[in-house]
């Protein structure tokens, strides 16, 4: 299931071609009902409301929003040395175009200073534009539509007093048809459920705040949670794991194949901190969750996702046999470093890797992630580990200030091969991995420059 190619980049153009197909069915079935589900009336732009109509209060706590739904993430141009944040500009990539995050500034021309807060609250709920157009599923407005109208007023306070940037909408490069926004209500007809968060009154209240967050704003789901043929995320198979841009978003239910189970606590260090001592650290599409985001939280918020994730991964039930995990990943680290090894495999591996990733007895030590913990080894596909070799890990991302170097000049496709074979053969009571030359060659292929620290 985690074999999905999908990617957030690719995936944003698969989700338009199959978009397209889904209306065209729902058009066809639908007819004129389909119009009328479909068609929005725009919005009447209104003058640029003043900062002072906004109480302080409220731009603070929709700062947090923005921060709990990666609003800058996606809204910021990142190619070209970057862009000035939240003013759009960033590609998503796509086999046949790109689609441009549009200027969530509050400049009136290119921005959104002319829109009214019903119309900002309608593309949060129903992800339609203020001309009323509708907007891409790129743009995570399943999730959104799940942000209590208290969050989405705040929100808007928040982003209207942001400085105002003069930024163009460049035109997206995506073709006839798929560029027929109207036919994205097909889509939405078949798998959008617009409605705010209601919650489960067989929860406590900070189970309910993490299932808000997590489900709403913060869209775990829409990396963790594989999707259907027609792009929408399987409802049944809800956080099983998916790819995003080449990486593995691991399962976050009890498919999670790691042998220590993610409890409460290492939910907490990873999502708040962004590396959990005895699981690893957050690298790659991950790593930006925790680092620029989450941890402008209040602690109680990240708290209350990681309490909600360990039920939904039932920690409690399952945390009994991590000593014994720990005890065989102990002593296998120690093995490595003893006497000479006669597989040359384990030389490969002991010559480039052991000397940072070695632990003892009682448990690993911080900043030295224990391989035979890590689901890097454990996942279904060698992904994860191929791009941690490939990319290296910097020091904004895991850790704070401490990184990994990367292997991208230093390790051949076959090399990079015959170690993650040993650490799976080694490390893991799992399958073999088949075809892995093959596949490091693939992940090496997703770099589309060698990263700046790579080893010589
Ligand atoms: C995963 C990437 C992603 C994230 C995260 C994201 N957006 Fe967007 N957003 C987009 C894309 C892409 C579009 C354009 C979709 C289209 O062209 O149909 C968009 C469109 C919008 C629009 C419509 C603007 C217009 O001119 O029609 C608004 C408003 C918006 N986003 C606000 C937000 C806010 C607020 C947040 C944070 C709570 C956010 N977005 C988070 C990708 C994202
Ligand atoms: C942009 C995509 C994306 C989003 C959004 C995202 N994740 Fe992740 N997540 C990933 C990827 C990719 C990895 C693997 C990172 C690695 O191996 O270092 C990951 C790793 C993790 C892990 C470690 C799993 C393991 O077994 O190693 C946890 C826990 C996690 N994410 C929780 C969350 C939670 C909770 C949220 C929402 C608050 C979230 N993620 C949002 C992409 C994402
Ligand atoms: C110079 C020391 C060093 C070397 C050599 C090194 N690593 Fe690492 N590795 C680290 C550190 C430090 C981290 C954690 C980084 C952080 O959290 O910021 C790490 C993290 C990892 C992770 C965990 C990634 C995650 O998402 O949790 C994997 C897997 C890994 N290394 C594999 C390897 C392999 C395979 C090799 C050999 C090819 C290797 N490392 C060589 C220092 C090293």
């Amino acid at each position: 299931m985690v074999n999905d190619t999908s990617s957030r980049h690719r995936g944003a153009f698969t989700l338009l071609k199959r978009a397209v197909g889904a209306a065209i069915l729902a058009g066809v079935v639908g007819g004129g009902g389909f119009l009328a589900y479909a068609w929005y009336p725009s919005i009447a732009p209104i003058a640029k409301p003043a900062a002072s109509s906004f109480s302080d209060e409220a731009v603070r706590r929709g700062a947090l929003v923005a921060a709990a739904g990666y609003c800058a993430e996606c809204h910021t141009r990142q190619d070209r040395g970057g862009g000035p944040a939240l003013a759009g500009d960033y590609a998503m990539e796509t086999p046949f175009g790109a689609i441009y995050s549009p200027n969530i500034t509050p400049d009136p021309e290119t921005g959104i200073g002319h829109w009214s807060e019903a119309a900002f609250k309608r593309a949060m709920n129903r992800g339609v534009s203020r001309d009323g157009s509708h907007l891409y599923p790129a743009f995570p407005f399943d999730h959104f539509t799940k942000v209590s109208d208290q969050d989405v007023a705040d929100l808007y306070a928040y982003l209207m007093t942001r400085a105002p940037v003069h930024m163009e909408h460049r035109a997206n490069t995506v073709p006839f048809p798929f560029s027929i926004r109207l036919l994205q209500a097909g889509w939405k007809l078949m798998f959008f459920t617009p409605g705010r968060f209601r919650p489960d009154p067989n929860h406590d209240t900070q189970w309910n705040r993490g299932a808000y967050l997590a489900e709403g704003d913060a869209h775990c789901g829409s990396c963790h949670t594989p999707r259907n043929l027609l792009g929408a995320e399987k409802a049944s198979h809800a956080y099983d794991g998916a790819v995003i841009d080449g990486w593995i978003a691991p399962p976050l239910n009890d498919h999670n194949p790691t042998p220590v189970v993610w409890t409460e606590d290492e939910l907490f260090a990873y999502l708040r901190h962004g590396v959990a001592p005895l699981h690893g650290s957050a690298a790659g599409p991950m790593a930006p969750v925790p680092h620029q985001f989450l941890s402008q939280l209040p602690e109680s918020d990240v708290r209350a996702i990681a309490h909600y994730y360990a039920d939904l991964d039932h920690a409690a039930a399952r945390a009994g046999q991590d000593q014994a995990a720990i005890a065989v990943a102990m002593a296998q680290s120690k093995i490595d470093l003893t006497g000479p090894q006669t597989d040359p495999d384990a030389r490969l591996y002991q010559g480039a890797c052991a000397a940072c990733h070695y632990n003892a007895a009682p448990a690993p030590v911080s900043g030295r992630p224990e391989l035979a913990l890590n689901n890097a080894l454990w996942l279904d596909e060698p992904n994860n580990l191929f791009m941690v070799m490939l990319h290296g890990i910097g020091a904004a991302e895991g850790q704070d200030g401490i990184a990994m170097p990367s292997f991208y000049a230093g390790l051949s496709d076959a090399d990079m091969a015959r170690i993650a074979a040993y650490l799976r053969r080694t490390r893991t009571t799992r399958p073999p991995w088949t075809d892995l030359e093959k596949k490091a060659a693939a992940m090496r292929a997703t770099l589309k420059t060698p990263p700046i620290n790579a080893s010589h």
